[in-house]
């Protein structure tokens, strides 16, 4: 990987240059707004894919967003990695809160960053990423080093829950066809401590309504005698927790899997800094489930959290008023072995029984997914191992994540195969936040370390090593 290495040296600001372009395209999957950039995002996607030497690059219409297809394939023999990724992003909102433009990227230090980060939204989540698959991917066919097949799918919808990408796979199963899947979507733990997430959790996405009266009503005239909606709501969703923030919806826990405490105990041995947690986040305490530590509290346990509430008057100023409605959006995190659409039917049902007779709820499902978990004793797991190993100079940690990625559970059903998620995050990168940066030494490492990746994963299969 000689050669692959020095072209990625003598191309390193076109490389950055290439992500400044991609950030300047606002591909905000959420709203409707932004459609035909989501659609110059794919379409620059497929052009960066054609540039760094990949073949069939296909732009597949959806009922949503499209999503980007590319391959390379030497030989039929040779293993065949899918590397799967996303070009949507949240959207920048609050934007008032951005140092800089959310799609003007701009290169500033930061504390964790003194060899700067660039600063726009998708930088870490996941263009940036992304991009590094995809340079790196040049980098190896460009010096002819390219080590195995590989095939690329981009999709515009990841931040929307994947709708259309499951039928997509089902449909395109052959087109599909690989031994393994590859994913850069994620975070290690510090950029001087290396780690390969081992698992996601899933989720469960609703929206909840309650409707008291027909219409608004003058809080005067009306008030103490008409149930308020958002009086109710508020009270409702106070009680999904209990006063040790356990969730009280009956059956919640029922399939959770039990960590024992010896991998508890590894668990809590990752470098991790409460004061500083606090710090960062200007808190001066924090709040979870009883018996578990923060670690914990955001891997192995499942979660309950109200995402957004409104109703009533908003604006400027005071108006007196007793609204009809008010509603919030709700996520569970889900740990293994919970299932997405049985916990959105126990949420749904405790909803509807715990609602008072004065008032109608409506319970929306959104999206939702499946926990995974990554085994650690695969040729790609070990080849991902090996490849940071080499380029940080220090062996990875296992580690799961908090974070959810819903399409990756399918993979394995569809597709049958097992996914690597080596990602080159931060957590405190501000994804989903104002703010949103990507560190240059991650973009950098990860271009660096996914051709060794490639090489250990193809000489793994070759030698029969496993
Ligand atoms: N890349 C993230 C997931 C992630 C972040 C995993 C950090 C590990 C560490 C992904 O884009 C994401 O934000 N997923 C959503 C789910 C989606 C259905 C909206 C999430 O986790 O909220
Ligand atoms: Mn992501
Ligand atoms: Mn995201």
């Amino acid at each position: 990987m000689e050669k692959t290495q020095n072209y990625i040296q003598s191309n390193r600001q076109r490389y950055l240059d290439e992500l400044f372009e991609l950030l300047r395209i606002p591909s905000v999957s959420a709203d409707p707004a932004y459609k035909n950039d989501v659609r110059r995002m794919a379409e620059a996607i497929a052009d960066s894919l054609r540039k760094a030497g990949a073949d069939g690059v296909s732009i597949h219409d959806t009922p949503g967003h499209p999503i980007v297809y590319g391959q390379k394939i030497l030989h039929p023999k040779l293993p065949t990695v899918l590397v799967y990724g996303h070009y949507d992003v949240q959207p920048p909102d609050p934007k008032d809160l951005w140092h800089s433009p959310p799609f003007e990227p701009t290169i500033r230090k930061t504390a964790v960053h003194p060899d700067g980060a660039v600063f726009a939204r998708g930088a870490c989540d996941d263009k940036g990423q992304v991009l590094m698959q995809v340079k790196a991917f040049e980098a190896m066919v460009a010096s002819g080093e390219l080590p195995c097949n590989v095939k690329f799918m981009i999709e515009g919808e990841e931040e929307v829950g994947s709708t259309n990408l499951g039928q997509f796979c089902r449909e395109h199963k052959d087109l599909l066809a690989c031994d393994m899947v590859m994913v850069s979507d994620t975070s290690i733990i510090a950029n001087d401590v290396p780690s390969i997430t081992v698992g996601l959790r899933g989720l469960c996405y609703l929206e909840v309504e309650v409707t008291g009266p027909n219409r608004d009503l003058h809080s005067g005239v009306y008030g103490g005698a008409v149930a308020n909606p958002i009086n109710v709501l508020a009270a409702l969703i106070a009680s999904l927790h209990d006063e040790n923030m356990h969730i009280t919806i009956p059956g919640f826990y029922d399939e959770v899997e039990v960590v024992g405490l010896e991998e508890r105990k590894k668990m809590n041995q990752a470098p991790f800094d409460e004061k500083e947690y606090m710090t960062d986040l200007k808190v001066n305490g924090l709040l979870g489930e009883k018996g578990y530590t923060t670690l914990e509290r955001t891997s192995i346990r499942p979660t309950l959290d109200v995402n957004g509430i409104w109703g009533g008057y908003t604006g400027e100023g005071a108006k007196t008023v007793l609204p009809s409605k008010a509603s919030a959006k709700i996520s569970m995190r889900l740990v293994p072995h919970q299932d997405s659409k049985k916990i959105t039917r126990l949420f749904a049902d405790h909803f509807a029984k715990i609602a008072p007779p004065y008032v109608k709820v409506e319970v929306r499902d959104l999206h939702g997914g499946q926990p995974v978990v990554t085994p650690t004793n695969t040729p790609e797991y070990q080849a991902a191992h090996l490849a940071m190993s080499k380029t940080f100079g220090k062996e990875p940690l296992p580690q799961r994540s908090g974070g959810s990625i819903p399409i990756v559970a399918l993979f394995e059903d569809v597709l049958g195969v097992k996914s690597v998620l080596m990602g080159f995050g931060l957590d405190s990168d501000n994804i989903h936040s104002p703010d949103e940066h990507f560190g240059l030494f991650n973009f950098y490492k990860g271009i660096e370390t996914i051709p060794y990746f490639y090489s250990e994963r193809s000489s793994a299969e070759l030698i029969g090593r496993f």
